[in-house]
């Protein structure tokens, strides 16, 4: 036992126990706590002595997680609720780490105030650093990872995000996203370490990261099963492949995590041939919880419910559906009351057994005894000081440059010298909201100074140690041949899910393209820097281009960038997805026969 958690047993009553026993009082001491609240007993014993002193309400509630901006502390203490997210942006005021660890035991304190005092899990989408943070380190997103191929740098940055989540209370990660993206048209595709099963697997080490240090927060692999197969690449679309197919290739990073011991998953709001993945019994209870032996919990998606029958709202019906397909958390941001009220009517009218909400309960009480929470419920405030902390961005830069992927490098374009003199352009050299993507401070991201970090502009001028031989101009005006190189930092405006889907293709920007064609014009080499979050169609350009760098969404360490474009850190990334000729070729895949512009694991060395 931990000395914090004898501690807190002893103030938890036992110390009268033992004080009585030492001086010998009175035969009969004063009861002791409860079972469950004895760290030293098998956590299994805590689970089943717990369970037995819980009402329906009770265990009801445990199942139920709000969004924060629709509950109160005083809800969580009422309805016994059992968790409570944040969802995409959505912080407290001020948006600040002790901002929010006080919201954090808030509520925490709001659950410790119900008669069992069972405490709550906290859910956020940290999917690269804990990004809703202003200040917190953001990471490269996963496809960037992925072209690292390197797992043990994903699992300390696993434990880096850990920390600094553990710094403001949040004890529960919507993350990693352990996706096959198949279609890079998939506006989700930069949440994919890559398109084979393999690289997402092998990356299920953030698990370990998140779950396995001193700071351990609960992982979520998710979306369970095939969200990266839908045809067309459509967001929450319709996965059209047999069985064997999803058992080779979205089956197998799931398999891993739930290797690794990963806390919860998550539902995919995708379908899987026409039937919605929050009804599908088969591949949640028998496959995912049989066959693989998940022991965890099984968390719904944000209101992913409410799609079971292409209406929106949800029905009894379809909370019917999703807690008899075995999901055990309901992710119901504003309409919990309901959604409480309608899983009672349907226990008591025997439409979902009492087993599966024992099983549930079981499940989601099993992982809060397992993370220490019923002996360290409120936030640990020791970890505040990681959060964007020198060593945590240092890694991230390491990151960086490890998942840069030279695909082009004609005339020895790259690297460049220190003395280069260098013109830098494009809407994505100096800017950290471009650079970082989807998912950093709000759900969508957005362009502009969005956090604290180095844009790969800052980064090109520290790492170039003769800052005054770098030239910036956004656009590209003032380009000329006095110039040793010009660099076009260009690419993708953030996006988040749907928003991303690029059904009609996926060509560069027009303003790109002018910027890219005004220093084309100074007839100097050029190296175009694409900060993207899948390939680009640049086929049909790339003739005129010396160089070609895959920067993916590095996030807020830009000079990871400049270490690679200047040969500080020698490139090493492999392209975790296949880059298409044109993206007609989509869905375009290793092994599938067709003819890629870069194929599979495509990365010059220098
Ligand atoms: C996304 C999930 C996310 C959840 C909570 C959903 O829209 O699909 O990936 O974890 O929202 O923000
Ligand atoms: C939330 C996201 C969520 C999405 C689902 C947004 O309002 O901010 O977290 O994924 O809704 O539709």
């Amino acid at each position: 036992m931990r000395g914090s958690a004898l501690k807190a047993l002893l103030a938890s009553g036992l110390a009268a126990v033992v004080a009585l026993a030492v001086c010998g009082g009175p035969a009969r001491a004063e009861p002791g706590p409860a079972p469950y609240l004895d760290p030293r007993l098998p956590v299994g014993d805590r689970v089943r002595d717990l369970l037995g002193r819980m009402s329906l309400d009770d265990k009801l509630g445990q199942m139920t997680q709000p969004e924060r901006r629709y509950v109160t502390p005083e809800d969580v203490t009422r309805y016994r609720l059992g968790a409570v997210l944040s969802s995409g942006g959505s912080a407290p005021s001020p948006n600040t780490p002790p901002g929010w660890a006080d919201m954090y035991d808030g509520y925490q304190r709001g659950a410790l105030a119900s008669p069992l005092r069972v405490p709550i899990v906290y859910g956020v989408d940290a999917v690269h650093g804990h990004n809703t943070v202003p200040g917190a380190t953001i990471f490269p997103h996963n496809i960037g990872l992925g072209a690292s191929r390197d797992p043990e740098l994903v699992r300390r940055i696993g434990a880096a995000t850990a920390e600094e989540l553990a710094g403001t209370g949040v004890n529960w990660d919507f993350a990693p996203c352990v996706c096959v993206a198949r279609d890079d048209r998939w506006g989700r595709t930069y949440e994919s370490f890559g398109e084979v099963p393999e690289l997402p697997s092998m990356m299920t080490t953030l698990v370990d990261g998140l779950q396995g240090g001193p700071a351990s927060v609960l992982a979520t692999a998710k979306h369970f099963v095939a969200d990266g197969g839908t045809a067309g690449g459509e967001d929450r679309g319709d996965a059209r492949i047999t069985e064997p197919e999803l058992r080779a290739v979205h089956l197998p990073p799931f398999r891993e995590a739930v290797r690794r011991g990963v806390g919860s998953v998550m539902v995919s709001y995708s379908s899987w041939n026409g039937l919605k993945m929050h009804q599908n019994r088969y591949l949640i209870t028998d496959v995912l919880k049989g066959e693989l032996g998940f022991k965890g919990f099984v968390v719904s998606d944000y209101n992913g419910i409410d799609r079971i029958d292409d209406k929106p709202g949800f029905t009894e019906d379809e909370v019917v559906a999703a807690v008899n397909a075995g999901i055990d958390m309901v992710m119901v941001p504003t309409e919990w009351r309901r959604f409480i009220d309608y899983l009672r009517d349907a226990v008591n009218s025997g439409r979902v057994p009492m087993s599966r909400v024992d099983d549930a309960n079981r499940r989601i009480l099993t992982k809060k005894f397992e993370l220490g929470l019923f002996e360290h419920p409120l936030a640990d405030r020791s970890y505040m000081r990681t959060v964007g902390s020198a060593a945590h961005r240092a890694l991230a830069r390491q990151a960086v440059a490890k998942s840069q992927v030279v695909l082009k490098n004609e005339n020895n374009a790259l690297p460049l010298d220190d003395d280069d003199k260098v013109f830098v352009a494009g809407r994505s050299a100096n800017d950290i909201g471009m650079q970082s993507g989807g998912w950093t401070i709000t759900w969508q991201g957005g362009p502009g100074p969005i956090t604290k970090g180095t844009t790969i502009l800052d980064g090109i001028r520290q790492v170039a140690q003769t800052p005054d031989n770098i030239t910036y101009e956004r656009d590209g005006a003032g380009v000329d041949g006095s110039y040793d190189a010009a660099i076009a930092v260009v690419g993708e405006k953030p996006y988040a899910e749907y928003h991303g889907d690029r059904p009609d293709g996926l060509r560069l920007d027009p303003d790109d393209v002018k910027t890219i064609e005004r220093l084309r014009a100074a007839d100097i080499p050029l190296i175009v820097v694409l900060v993207s979050g899948r390939p680009l169609d640049v086929a049909d350009r790339l003739p005129g281009w010396d160089a070609l760098v895959a920067a993916w969404l590095p996030g807020t360490e830009g000079a990871g960038v400049a270490d690679v474009l200047y040969g500080e850190t020698a490139p090493t990334g492999r392209l975790p997805v296949t880059w298409m000729r044109d993206s007609g070729q989509e869905p375009i895949n290793k092994g599938d026969g067709k003819a890629p512009l870069f194929p599979f694991g495509h990365g010059l060395d220098y």
